[in-house]
């Protein structure tokens, strides 16, 4: 299993939900998170110097999906949530060791 963490401008939220649930994902998180990449979030503001570092809001997904999986979910993260412009966001992709559904006692990728 891995864990997909995508950082995302928040109003692609709606639209890669949607492709996620296209690709057959059932189950996400998402958070309200600030951040900056290599850009330094520079221009994606309006108020503060062109030449500081500043945090912008994004969203984080995260999403436990099974190794076949990892593929159609991030080339359906590319799609929904590319403007190409810069802030765009960022996917990063973990190991993931073991998953439980509490109510059933399902584990590993049963459990997702
Ligand atoms: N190396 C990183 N580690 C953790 N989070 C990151 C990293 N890089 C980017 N992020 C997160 O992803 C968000 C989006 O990053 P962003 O798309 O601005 O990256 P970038 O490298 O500046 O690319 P771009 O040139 O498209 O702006 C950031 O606000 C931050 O939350
Ligand atoms: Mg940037």
């Amino acid at each position: 299993m891995k864990m997909v963490v995508a950082m995302i401008k928040p109003h692609k939220l709606d639209e890669v939900k949607q492709a996620l649930s296209e690709v057959g994902i059932q189950g996400m998180s998402i958070s309200e998170i600030k951040g900056f990449g290599r850009t330094g979030g520079r221009t994606e503001v309006f108020r503060g110097s062109a030449y500081q570092v500043d945090f912008v809001p994004k969203i984080k997904i995260e999403v436990v999906v099974t190794e076949k999986q990892v593929h159609p979910v991030l080339d359906a993260i590319e799609r929904s949530a590319k403007t190409g412009k810069i802030g765009d966001g960022k996917v990063f992709v973990l190991g993931v060791e073991e998953a439980l559904r509490i109510r059933t006692g399902e584990r590993g990728e049963t459990a997702i």
